[in-house]
């Protein structure tokens, strides 16, 4: 078979394959709705309304992580744990993007290569959970599974599935992503101008005057080319995609599409949607739906993942081996990296599978604290990078893309950083109602490490 036939093959869904049958697995992390009738009105509704993106930007990313998994560009891959539809605001929505604009900045200026940004927004409203229910004081009540299924609230009433939201989660999405698009065209990314990016509330931290040199020099560069070559209208733009992950599949389903000169089915409900850790079983219903659509696909990897494990999930989701198509984030701990990830990295080199390797130093390492609150620390989310850049320099394999938990919002949620915030100062600000955030310091710091880390590596 030559390298066009694969591509050709790989447009076209399994034979046994529908948008519909994951419905024949057992689909975890799924909500109980009480009335199927209603839930159809609304699945039926919501596939009528318009996508949230198009086939030629989910190829065209396809395409671009292809690229990263030559080496050829660096993912960066951030956003919230869990959206909201109370924080689909102006000012949630530009500060992260600003965050995620300095981040690319820092990286882009460091590494020497394009950065590939995806958003984790436009659409992370579902939020898998350890259980079903909750008791709090002798009352028990299904799990807060995130603003696409349910309320946060602790009444039976806000944590009832309604399927009324799944419209609703569409049409936030829609307006996150509206948003977003237009910032982006109208010049917020221009390089001429980063100064649009800058956070008021910043100004007198160490490293974002670290940040301005650089940006300084990245000015004056920018003026000397263009006094010698005329205006660079690539300067003026950049590209940005979404994600999250396709926890919920009626919701997943309902914006999976055919499109007129494209074969095949893509979710256009996002660009790169992912498999997280706890439904990523090779019978599954997630791996079933995600194996027949077109779109890059990512698939979160644990701890416990073993090489006979992973081998047969990557044959199930990317049979052809097609360039771009497949994305392995893993989120082992600080504590568990050099344990679990050589023997990972080894057999999938050694089967020659083309994958990208991306880390998630978040989800490894939360931990809740004596007075109560789920917490990372800044030392072992970086420490846990640090060592994914080693352990994969020794393997001979390449870490081609960090997925992070930030936001552009004050927030004490994280322990540690430039900061050094301790357990108390957790109450100052602490506003996730899933995982903790890095903050934008934190943020910028590891964009920072990333950078130190590949030059230690180059030279
Ligand atoms: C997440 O990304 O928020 C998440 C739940 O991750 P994981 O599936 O890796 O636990
Ligand atoms: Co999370």
């Amino acid at each position: 078979m030559t390298v066009n036939d694969r591509r050709l093959r790989a447009t076209e869904p399994p034979a046994d394959w529908m948008p519909s049958s994951w419905q024949r697995r057992v689909a975890l992390q799924q909500p109980h709705y009480e009335d199927a009738t209603e839930l159809a009105r609304a699945t039926t509704q919501l596939a009528a309304l318009p996508p949230l993106v198009t086939s030629w930007e989910v190829l065209a990313l396809k395409q671009a992580l292809a690229e990263a998994q030559e080496g050829e560009r660096f993912l960066l891959q951030g956003g919230d744990c869990a959206e909201s539809f109370s924080d689909c605001t102006s000012p949630v929505i530009s500060n992260r993007l600003k965050v995620l604009l300095q981040m690319s900045l820092v990286l882009v200026h460091g590494l020497k290569k394009p950065v590939l940004r995806v958003g984790r927004f436009a659409g992370q409203y579902a939020k898998p959970r350890s259980a079903d229910n909750e008791t709090r004081d002798g009352v028990t009540l299904p799990s807060f599974r995130g603003d696409v299924v349910n309320g946060p609230a602790f009444t039976a009433e806000a944590r009832r599935a309604d399927p009324q939201r799944l419209i609703q989660a569409h049409a936030h999405s829609a307006l996150t992503m509206n948003f977003v698009r237009a910032l982006i065209d109208g010049g917020f990314a221009d390089l001429h101008h980063p100064e649009y990016w800058d956070l008021a509330w910043v100004e007198h931290s160490p490293l974002a005057a670290e940040y301005r040199r650089m940006v300084a020099g990245i000015g004056d560069s920018l003026r000397f080319m263009e006094t010698l070559a005329g205006p660079i209208a690539s300067f003026s733009r950049v590209d940005f995609f979404t994600s999250h992950e396709a926890l919920l599949l009626h919701y997943e389903q309902a914006l999976t599409r055919q499109v007129p000169r494209n074969p095949g089915w893509f979710n256009l409900s996002t660009h790169f949607p992912w498999i997280g850790m706890r439904t990523a079983a090779l019978d599954g219903a997630h791996v079933e739906y995600f194996r027949g659509i077109r779109n890059p696909i990512a698939v979160k990897v644990g701890p416990s993942v073993t090489p006979e494990q992973l081998l047969p999930l990557i044959d199930a989701l990317n049979p052809q081996d097609e360039p771009g198509r497949l994305t392995l984030i893993h989120r082992m701990g600080n504590a568990g990296i050099a344990r679990a990830l050589p023997t990972l990295l080894d057999a999938v080199r050694r089967e020659g599978r083309r994958v990208l390797w991306v880390a998630d130093p978040m989800h490894g390492n939360t931990e809740s604290t004596s007075n109560g609150y789920k917490t990372r620390r800044f030392d072992n989310i970086r420490g846990e990078l640090d060592q994914a850049f080693d352990i994969h320099a020794a393997a001979g394999t390449r870490l081609g893309g960090v997925h992070l938990e930030l936001t552009g919002e004050d927030v004490t949620e994280c322990m540690g950083g430039a900061r050094d915030l301790s357990e108390t100062d957790l109450k100052r600000a602490y506003k996730s109602m899933v995982d903790p955030r890095l903050n934008y310091e934190q943020s910028l710091e590891l964009a920072m490490l990333i950078v130190r880390k590949s030059e230690g590596s180059a030279g």
